[in-house]
Parts: structure tokens; C-alpha cells; sequence
């Protein structure tokens, strides 16, 4: 039986975005069929050591192309942005199976399938993207969609809080707006992708939730208060501020307390 922990090492170093779609998808097939096991018998390797493709080259969002909805250009832009989106969440979710060890195999099936629908949703968007005549990679991307992951590399408790269910519950909030204004465009299939996602990231952030909290029981924390000091404190040290406009329904829907929107609306400018 082979090991989730070796395809995930794979997955995060192989800087090939085929190959890694690939690996994504027969790692999921395999614990489909239960031919995969979860043991670890190794430490995993530094942060560092994950690699991105060489395209699209990373730059900070000051110098992303202007997203606009009424050019093909700046429609390009946004398709590519949120591709490039999707694609970090691959590694996201790789990366959160391969960084911490000796959990329940129900973890590692989760986030396993968290990552193929990641995989799935770049390949929706990569195909809108064709449409545009350009491809993932044509265009710069933001750089610091992966700075989280860094952040957190050491520490489970402040992953499950900052990426789940901070940076990925972000997405709740910005989505339907997103939907409505591709709706009024006109077009069904934009609306049609950005659906699928949005169930599929509901999804995603109700399983930050169930895992933070399984973590918080394990280690006899209290959930709320714990998940409002990693935000906290994650602010005061990195600067910047929550972003606010939260989707009270699809958060409710994806583990959020009534408690805990009424504090974050508290934290938000
Ligand atoms: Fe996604
Ligand atoms: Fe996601």
C-alpha cells in the first residue's frame, strides 16, 4: 500500500502543474478504494522545500492586471486571478495533510478530497480561462497567497484557523457578489463554475471548523476564545485587519457560531 505522505511530497515538489493535478487525482481514487494508508514514518521536510511551477511568475497585488467586467481583457485578468487562487489551494490542501502527522485517517480523507476539488475547480476555471484565448500562467499572479502557509507551518492549531477558516471562509463572503454580477453579465457559465465552487468551499470551511474544534476538545481549549486570540494576534503581528462583509448564512452553514460572526463584525473596518 503506498503512503498519502509520499504523494503528498510529490505533489508539493514536482513544480508541474500537470503532474500535480494527476497525483491529486489518483491519490483521492486510491483512498477511495482504501489503497492508500496514513502512516507516518518520516518527518515531513521543511516549508521550503515546496515548489511552485515556474509560471505564472509571482508578483506583489499592486502590479496584478487590472480586473474589469466589462473587457475580454480584464475579464481574462480575474479568470487567471481566481485560478491562481484555486490552483495555491491545491497545495493548501496538500500541504496541511503532509505538514502534520499522527491524526485520525478521517483527516487525511477529508482534506484529500478537499484537494481534488480544488484540482477540480482550476481545471473549470483554467477551461473559462481558454476561452479568453490565454492559459493559466500567461498573466502574473499574486504572491502571497501561500505567506499563511508559511506563517503556520509549525503550528496546527493556527493553520486550521488561518487558512479554513479565515483566508477560505474570505472566499464565502466575495463569491455571491461575484455570482450576481456574472448573472446581470449574462453569463450562465461563469455562474455555473462560481456555484459549484461556492458549495464545494462551503464544504472546505465547515471542515476547518470541524477540525479546530476536534483540535481545541483534544487540547482543552475553549474554540471561540482560542480562534479569536490566533486572529488576534495573527493581526497585531502582521498588520492589516479582517476584511468585513462576512456571509452570515454560508458561515453559519460552515461552522460559524452566531458568537463568533458577532465578534469577528466587531474586529472588521
Ligand atoms: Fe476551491
Ligand atoms: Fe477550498
Amino acid at each position: 500500500m503506498r503512503s498519502i505522505f509520499d504523494f503528498a511530497e510529490k505533489a508539493l515538489e514536482c513544480a508541474n502543474r500537470q503532474e500535480l493535478l494527476n497525483l491529486t487525482h489518483e491519490a483521492w481514487q486510491l483512498s477511495e478504494k482504501n489503497e492508500l494508508h496514513f502512516e507516518s514514518k518520516n518527518l515531513p521536510k521543511p516549508i521550503e522545500n515546496v515548489r511552485f511551477p515556474e509560471r505564472p511568475i509571482l508578483l506583489p497585488p499592486r502590479d496584478m492586471p487590472k480586473r474589469k467586467f466589462h473587457t475580454q481583457e480584464g475579464l481574462a485578468a480575474f479568470f487567471h486571478a481566481i485560478s491562481h487562487v484555486e490552483f495555491v489551494a491545491i497545495y493548501l490542501a496538500w500541504d496541511i495533510v503532509y505538514r502534520f502527522r499522527d491524526l485520525p485517517d478521517e483527516f487525511y480523507r477529508d482534506w484529500l478530497r478537499v484537494a481534488d476539488e480544488e484540482a477540480q475547480h482550476f481545471s473549470l476555471l483554467n477551461a473559462k480561462l481558454k476561452t479568453f484565448g490565454i492559459d493559466y500562467g500567461d498573466l502574473p499572479a499574486h504572491s502571497g497567497l501561500w505567506d499563511l502557509a508559511q506563517f503556520t507551518a509549525t503550528d496546527f492549531l493556527q493553520r486550521l484557523a488561518l487558512v479554513p477558516r479565515n483566508m477560505e471562509a474570505h472566499g464565502l463572503d466575495v463569491t455571491p457578489p461575484l455570482i450576481e454580477k456574472f448573472k446581470q453579465l449574462g453569463d450562465e457559465n461563469a455562474v455555473e463554475i462560481l456555484t459549484r465552487i461556492l458549495t464545494d468551499e462551503v464544504g472546505h470551511v465547515a471542515l476547518g471548523s470541524k477540525w479546530f474544534k476536534w483540535l481545541c476538545e483534544q487540547r482543552k481549549l475553549d474554540a471561540e476564545t482560542t480562534y479569536q486570540n490566533v486572529l488576534l494576534r495573527y493581526y497585531t503581528k502582521k498588520g492589516g485587519s479582517l476584511k468585513g462583509n462576512f456571509n452570515v448564512e454560508m458561515r453559519l452553514k460552515a461552522g460559524f457560531s452566531k458568537s463568533e460572526l458577532a465578534w469577528l463584525n466587531t474586529q472588521s473596518h
